[in-house]
């Protein structure tokens, strides 16, 4: 077992669980630096007119909606200036990569199906677990933003909802520069809403309109190396990075092939490209 019985009970009991140490540096290490090569050699200007202008909300869903079974760069709200020019270098704009890092490149692949992850996975109860999606998330200094509150499962919804996301922390993640906050035992509350893709467009239904009980929420500073699992319907944020520290982060969302990923969540795989295991 990858994880003991009473962590995977804490697990049960909190709906989150912190695994210091479950990455060697070296393996964080070679992530940060492929992801900044990847960076390196993405040209922005096509995909920057996208979003720096708002008129082009078209364009820039059909990127969103395409980033299911590719590589895609999306940048900060708060990257570009009023003449839609970077405020920082590109380096040090992008807000995530996504969502299929893991398929796609071969250092993604290799952090993201490793033995370790396997047992793991197997540990939680995934019979057949299939990896979903990636995302390398930047957190940038100063402009890092805000992620509100939400479940994942809002936007990866699967019958039953068995979803299970992995936060790994590349860097400390400390209060300073935007670590996560969980509300422990929050996943016994039920799915607030969901975000679908339809013939509307994409859009919230609402099952729930109370607001978050916000203070109920605790930060979770973790080291470089941890991994946490975020159950997902476990209500989580992160608050805006004005540090002068980047907070880098790489997740994973995995399901159960036994479950089944709705017809209408955002995100669906081209037909040539079917969620693959840790195989
Ligand atoms: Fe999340």
């Amino acid at each position: 077992m990858r994880i003991s019985a009473a962590q995977l009970k804490h697990y049960q009991r909190d709906g989150f669980l912190v695994l210091k140490d479950f990455v060697e540096a070296p393996a964080c290490d070679r992530l940060r630096a492929r992801a900044e090569q990847l960076v390196e050699n993405f040209d922005p200007r096509g995909v920057a007119s996208i979003f720096s202008t708002h008129e082009q909300n078209r364009l820039a869903n059909d990127y969103f909606l395409e980033s299911a079974g590719k590589i895609h760069f999306f940048f900060e709200e708060d990257a570009f200036l009023p003449d839609d020019t970077l405020k920082q270098s590109k380096e040090q704009s992008i807000n995530k990569i996504g969502h299929a890092l893991h398929d796609l490149d071969p250092v993604f692949n290799e952090f993201s199906r490793t033995h370790e992850l396997q047992q793991l996975a197997a540990d939680l109860g995934l019979v057949d677990p299939l990896l979903l999606q990636s995302m390398y998330i930047f957190k940038q200094p100063r402009i890092g933003g805000e992620v509100v509150c939400h479940q994942d499962s809002t936007f990866l919804y699967t019958e039953p909802q068995n979803i299970i996301g992995l936060w790994f922390a590349l860097e400390d993640a400390t209060l300073e520069n935007g670590c996560l906050w969980v509300m422990a035992g929050g996943h016994e509350l039920e799915l607030k809403q969901r975000w679908l893709s339809g013939t509307e467009g994409m859009h919230f239904e609402t099952y729930n309109s109370e607001p978050w009980p916000e203070d109920q929420l605790v930060p979770l500073e973790v080291t470089k190396g941890s991994l946490i699992l975020i159950h997902g319907l476990l209500p989580h944020k992160s608050l805006a990075n004005r540090s002068s520290r980047s907070r880098h982060a790489y997740t994973l969302h995995l399901i159960d092939a036994n479950s089944i990923s709705a017809p209408d969540n955002w995100l669906q795989r081209p037909a040539d490209m079917p969620l693959r295991g840790f195989k």
